[in-house]
């Protein structure tokens, strides 16, 4: 048993999906959130800058003493999983993109799947390469959407937003064109307008939650290291974020469905 916290960290607020997957599944574990928003998007920089980006935030989180990490951002994930693993062999660093790709090979039922992600994902191949490991006659239809995230870090989150139904049907288009059965949402701010998402798509196709689909494989993890925290009680729980404290307390505890203030601190990294 392992009562120290769980660091997670995102470029800001995507890393929240995660968090509400875990504080349902595993209320008894703590854990220390950075949301990096004064570096956001992620999604746009180069595979050197994220590489130095996941650095600061893995040494961020080692640094207050936790006993694991969820990158739970996928451009992370992406472009700079190498470093992470490098740099910490002494602690479990899980990304989001393995989880997430196992949840859309076994929800396809015609191997057409979509991918909706920031650039320097699609750009990576990343999801492609996880997903033709797991199904090899699959294929991915991969859509890069760079004007989600910063929609979602300023709050603009309602399915009845113009600009956001706007960019969404746009992006949406080439999916629906191909017949994509299974969609991942590979970033993990885009759980946060699933609903405008799903007002584009209808019905049919299944959404896969990269941050939710990775806390399965977190504390399945933890289990195997014997891990887990032992408290009964609720774990505690901190938030940062490196600008826009407001917003970030603001969309967060509307989503999270609990008041973060108390609990956010904004720092300098
Ligand atoms: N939420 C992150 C991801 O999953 C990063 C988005 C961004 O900052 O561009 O990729």
């Amino acid at each position: 048993m392992d009562d120290r916290p769980i660091g997670i960290f995102d470029s800001g607020l995507g890393g929240l999906t995660a968090v509400r997957a875990l504080a349902a599944a595993a209320p008894g574990e703590s854990f220390l959130y950075l949301g990096d928003t004064a570096h956001a998007p992620y999604g746009e920089k180069t595979p050197t800058q994220l590489r130095a980006l996941s650095r600061q935030n893995t040494g961020f989180l080692r640094a207050l003493g936790v006993k694991a990490i969820l990158v739970a951002c996928n451009t992370s994930t992406a472009n700079a999983m190498d470093t992470m693993l490098a740099d910490n062999p002494d602690l479990p660093v899980l990304g989001v993109i393995g989880p997430a790709a196992e949840a859309a090979a076994a929800a396809t039922g015609t191997g057409r799947i979509g991918l909706l992600a920031t650039a320097a994902t699609v750009a990576s191949g990343a999801y492609e390469r996880a997903v033709r490991r797991l199904a090899p006659e699959a294929s991915v239809t991969a859509v890069a959407c760079p004007k989600l995230v910063p929609l979602v870090e300023s709050g603009r989150v309602s399915p009845d937003d113009p600009d956001l139904t706007a960019a969404v049907a746009a992006y949406t288009a080439p999916l629906l064109a191909a017949g994509t059965d299974t969609v991942i949402l590979g970033c993990t701010h885009y759980p946060i307008v699933r609903d405008a998402l799903r007002r584009a798509m209808g019905p049919g196709p299944a959404f896969i939650d990269s941050g939710a689909a990775s806390v399965g494989a977190l504390l399945r993890t933890l289990e195997d290291l014997d891990a887990r925290a032992g408290r009964k009680t609720p774990g505690s729980r901190r938030f940062f974020c490196s600008a826009g404290r407001d917003t970030f307390v603001k969309v967060g505890s509307a989503f999270l469905g609990w008041d973060i203030s108390a609990q956010t601190e904004l720092v300098t990294l």
